[in-house]
């Protein structure tokens, strides 16, 4: 059957993982967390002291990029897990130290070209489904399928706080409330790639729907698509 680049990009913690995962365990597709690799990237930043209180020292960062190799391996459960340099940092990665210092590295130029170029070449043979902020509109603008997903922040909020609670993660559910609209600002102003919906892109408010009732819509689009 043939096979295509879906492209879900959309607002921090609107399920978008979830849904790209479950669709390409459905398609037996590739799914690619283009997010875990700038939450990876930022994981090396905080570890080698390259930010002085929010301050990033970018110079020191820069030298260093090419230091820096992300990966995915599947785990017992066939669950994907990011590798930064050889270590499985999966759950190093989800904290919200990493996620309150995230956004500013996304923004970097030098950063977003060294990943972009990596993402491209995880889906040259296509069959892949990645998800983030700019796949639709910069990382693969030709994918046959796009989906912007949006939801309200203070549904966003709650999933993030349920998701860390269950990790053993105690955050108040205000301080996740903050770093998303934070993100989201952060996300959509930055110079380079800032998110927006790409304009082939299909929008879907997932405030309401349950994980089955999404995966069955976006099984249906991929089913139009390759007929
Ligand atoms: O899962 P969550 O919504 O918290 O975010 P994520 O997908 O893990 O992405 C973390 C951060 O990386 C985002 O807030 C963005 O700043 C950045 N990002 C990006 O700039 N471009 C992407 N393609 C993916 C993530």
């Amino acid at each position: 059957m043939k096979k295509i680049v879906i492209a879900i990009d959309g607002f921090s913690s609107c399920g978008k993982s979830t849904m790209a995962k479950g669709l390409a365990k459905k398609l037996g597709y590739i799914y690619i967390d283009s997010g875990a690799m700038y939450r990876a990237v930022t994981l090396f930043a905080l570890q080698n002291g390259f930010f002085d209180g929010d301050k990033i020292k970018t110079d020191e960062l820069k030298s260093k990029i090419n230091d820096i190799n992300i990966s995915f391996k599947l785990n017992e459960n066939g669950q994907p897990e990011t590798f930064l340099n050889c270590e499985n940092v999966e759950k190093k990665i989800r904290t919200m130290e990493v996620s309150s210092h995230v956004s500013p590295i996304a923004a970097l130029p030098f950063v977003r070209e060294i990943l972009v170029i990596q993402q491209r070449k995880m889906g040259d043979k296509k069959g892949i489904v990645m998800d983030g902020r700019d796949i639709g509109t910069t990382v693969f603008p030709n994918a046959e399928l796009k989906i912007y997903v949006t939801a309200s922040a203070e549904i966003r909020a709650q999933r993030r706080y349920d998701e860390l609670k269950v990790k053993g993660e105690n955050n108040s559910f205000d301080e996740i409330l903050k770093n998303v609209v934070e993100r989201d600002h952060i996300d959509m102003t930055r110079e380079v790639s800032p998110l927006r919906k790409a304009d082939d892109a299909i929008e879907l408010d997932n405030s309401n729907l349950t994980i089955d009732e999404q995966l069955e819509y976006l099984v249906k689009l991929v089913e139009s698509k390759i007929a």
